[in-house]
């Protein structure tokens, strides 16, 4: 099962009593939480109650010097691999749909890429009302948000109908219910980041990759039940939970690090890190000083780790990606050819809404014989997609192409 990171968002409502319960049941499954209450939150349950439970402090406010000290809001945001809203009142729905970000809640949840769930709970005629259903249909068309209940039946003010929420132990299950393991058993190696190639032992080569979709490419593969190992260069971003990561800085350091976790067995490799295509041929062993008006420093070509992996005699199920900025499909196809790759996903980067270093991405993938277009969406659901496609194209190259076979360890 994988263990997540999960913030928990409380808002004001009587169920809140069962989300002391959730907190609990999370902990229990092995899960990281931290909770953040709204106002009204506050009202029905005591802070101190999820601090217990949780075992990390609650927070309560957007604009608290101290908490902000230690974890920042978009720190939190970015933490969070599932943020989970239980229970969701009508108000907190409509200041959701509607973008706002005038508490802790829903600015985590403007600021954040993980997925969120909204447990609602609210009275049957709230949630029959016209404005909360606007406000669904809001929610559901901006994606990223997906809703777990409400149940039907007695209601704390005496009604019967839609709008309880769900049991603490149902959404409990919700969560550790295996997303479709497409992928169990099987190792996943994955590439993230830039890397840095020295000029001396104070400066370097590098780019602007962020290790984003890298790192939601691995979150996704473990999601799907496969054992993942990360191959990262120099990111700000948390360690998926559940995935092994291993740190490079040069093109060839991560190169080596991918011949041996490939070495020891890897169903699938996905290449998302920008690799440096050249390297400063001799390293200053001191820091180079600025005596000259002029200095030229001469780049050799940085080996292709893709191309490599994929030129082994019994190579993973090999995914490139793709960054261009014109004739996508040409150079994308082009790459697949060449690098005999099994699936490439290109990236229009000349587009300054989405892809590089980017929350959201809109990528074809392409693979020999198809291709399909992704709309655009947040990187974390892309991951998903991808995965999907790719256990799908693995599976049908098992079958038809005898070449692709897997040179896994581990017996399926
Ligand atoms: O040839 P190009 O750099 O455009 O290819 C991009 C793909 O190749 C990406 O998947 C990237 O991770 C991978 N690559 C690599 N090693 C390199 C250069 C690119 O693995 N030296």
């Amino acid at each position: 099962m994988a263990q997540k990171r999960i913030l928990l968002g409380v808002t004001g409502g009587i169920a809140a009593y069962k989300s002391a319960e959730l907190v609990r049941l999370l902990k229990k499954a092995g899960h990281s939480v931290q909770v953040v209450m709204t106002g009204g939150a506050e009202a029905f349950v005591m802070p101190l109650t999820f601090q217990a439970l949780s075992g990390e402090p609650v927070r309560t406010s957007l604009l608290d010097p101290e908490a902000e000290a230690g974890m920042g809001h978009i720190e939190l945001a970015k933490w969070a691999e599932l943020v989970l809203v239980a229970p969701a009142s009508a108000n907190f729905m409509a200041r959701l749909a509607n973008g706002m970000a005038d508490d802790l809640l829903t600015t985590v949840c403007c600021a954040t890429e993980a997925p969120i769930v909204l447990a609602p709970a609210m009275n049957q005629a709230m949630w029959a009302n016209a404005r909360t259903r606007r406000n669904l249909r809001l929610l559901e068309e901006d994606g990223q948000i997906s809703l777990w209940g409400p149940d039907a039946g007695d209601q704390a003010c005496g009604d019967t109908g839609p709008g309880r929420m769900l049991e603490a132990r149902a959404i409990a299950d919700r969560v550790d219910a295996p997303a479709r393991q497409v992928l169990a058993g099987q190792v996943v190696v994955v590439t993230a980041g830039p890397t840095r190639e020295a000029i001396d032992p104070v400066r370097y080569i590098s780019n602007h990759s962020s290790g984003k979709m890298g790192y939601a490419l691995a979150a996704a593969a473990r999601d799907a039940g496969a054992r993942v190992i990360l191959i990262s260069g120099p990111v700000s971003l948390p360690a998926p939970a559940g995935v092994e990561v291993r740190s490079a800085t040069s093109a060839r350091d991560m190169l080596s690090a991918t011949e041996n976790a490939v070495e020891d067995g890897c169903d699938i490799f996905v290449a998302t890190a920008a690799v440096a295509d050249y390297r400063v041929e001799s390293e200053a062993g001191q820091k180079m000083k600025k005596t000259r008006e002029e200095l030229s420093l001469t780049l050799v070509r940085n080996p292709d780790i893709l191309a490599t992996i994929a030129g082994r005699p019994r190579p993973p199920f090999t995914v490139g990606f793709a960054a261009e900025t014109n004739d996508v499909e040409k150079y994308a196809l082009d790459k697949l050819e060449r690098k005999n790759l099994d699936m490439i996903v290109a990236n229009d980067v000349s587009r300054p809404d989405t892809g590089f270093n980017s929350d959201r991405n809109t990528v074809t993938v392409f693979w020999p014989g198809g291709s399909e277009a992704l709309a655009t969406d947040t990187k974390t659901a892309l991951a998903a997609r991808l995965i999907d496609l790719i256990a799908a194209r693995q599976h049908h190259d098992d079958t038809a192409t005898p070449r692709k076979k897997t040179n896994s360890r581990i017996k399926r």
